[in-house]
C-alpha cells in the first residue's frame, strides 16, 4: 500500500450472512476492537436488508456502509431489484459492482457491469469493481488479458473526473472462499498490472491515486504481507470480515507503521 498517494480501504463484503438483528452487536464489538486513530476507511458491504441497521450502528464504530449490488436501471417495473438512487438516498457510500459470484450465478455480463458502474458514478456512489480470472485462465496464461479486457470494459465511458471515485478489487476466482489465497507477489503483479492499465487510459496521475484491492482468501494472518505490496491498496474480505475479531486484525494490519 503507498499511504501518501492513495486511500487504504478495508471493505468486509458479508456475501448473504449476517442478520438485520445481528449487526448491532457486531458493531459494538468492533467499537472495542479498533482503535480511534486509523489510516484506513473501513467499510462492510452488507445485503439489502441490513443496510438500514449498518448505517445506524456501523457509523458508531467508524464503518461505512456499501451494498453489494445494485440496478443498472434507474427505477421502473424491475420486480425485486434496488435501484443506486434507493442506495444513495439511504446514505449508502459505496457499492460492488461485478462480483464474480454476480457473474458466476447471476448471469453479470462485461456489459451490464459497465452499465452498473456508470449508473453509481452518475448517482455519485463510488463503485467497488471486481475483476479476476479463473483457475483454467491463470493455467492457460490468460490472466493478463482477462483482466485487462475486464478492466477496459468495467471502465468504458467512465472520465476522468469520474474515475476518482472508482476502487478496483482484483479478486481472482481460485482464491474466493477457498483458503488459496494469491502469494503477496502473485497478487501484488496483478495490481501493478491494473494500474498500468488504469495509467494507459487516464494517465499517471490519475493512475497513482486509485485504490486498488485485493480480494480472496485475506485474512488476519496473510493480511499485513499482502498489505506489504506497493500496488496493493486494501482489501476486500469475505469470510474474515464476519469475525469482529479478525476483521479488526486486518483493519490494523493497514495501520501498522
Ligand atoms: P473470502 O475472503 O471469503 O475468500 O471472499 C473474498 C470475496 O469474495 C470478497 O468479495
Amino acid at each position: 500500500m503507498n499511504r501518501k498517494y492513495r486511500r487504504i480501504i478495508i471493505a468486509g463484503n458479508y456475501k448473504m450472512n449476517m442478520l438485520p438483528g445481528e449487526i448491532r452487536a457486531y458493531a459494538e464489538s468492533m467499537k472495542t476492537l479498533v482503535p480511534r486513530a486509523r489510516w484506513c476507511e473501513t467499510v462492510i458491504c452488507a445485503p439489502f436488508v441490513d443496510l438500514t441497521a449498518g448505517l445506524k450502528y456501523l457509523k458508531e464504530a467508524r464503518i461505512s456502509v456499501g451494498a453489494q449490488n445494485m440496478s443498472e436501471y434507474p427505477r421502473g417495473a424491475y420486480t425485486g431489484e434496488v435501484s443506486g438512487e434507493m442506495l444513495r438516498d439511504l446514505g449508502v457510500k459505496y457499492v460492488i459492482i461485478g462480483h464474480s459470484e454476480r457473474r458466476q450465478y447471476f448471469n453479470e455480463t462485461d456489459l451490464t457491469v459497465n452499465e452498473k458502474v456508470r449508473a453509481a458514478l452518475d448517482l455519485g456512489l463510488h463503485p467497488i469493481v471486481c475483476v479476476g480470472e479463473s483457475e483454467k485462465q491463470r493455467e492457460l496464461g490468460l490472466t493478463e488479458a482477462h483482466i485487462n479486457y475486464q478492466v477496459r470494459a468495467a471502465l468504458s465511458g467512465v472520465n476522468e473526473e469520474q474515475i476518482r471515485k472508482v476502487v478496483i478489487a482484483y479478486e481472482p476466482i481460485w482464491a474466493i472462499g477457498t483458503g488459496n489465497t494469491a502469494t503477496a507477489e502473485q497478487a501484488g503483479e496483478v495490481n501493478r498490472y491494473i494500474r498500468s492499465i488504469i495509467r494507459s487510459i487516464y494517465g499517471a496521475r490519475l493512475a497513482r491515486a486509485t485504490s486498488i484491492l485485493y480480494g480472496g482468501s485475506m485474512n488476519e494472518k496473510n493480511a499485513f504481507e499482502l498489505l506489504a505490496q506497493p500496488d496493493i491498496d486494501g482489501g476486500l474480505i469475505g469470510g474474515a470480515s464476519l469475525v469482529p475479531e479478525k476483521f479488526a486484525k486486518i483493519i490494523m494490519a493497514a495501520n501498522q507503521e
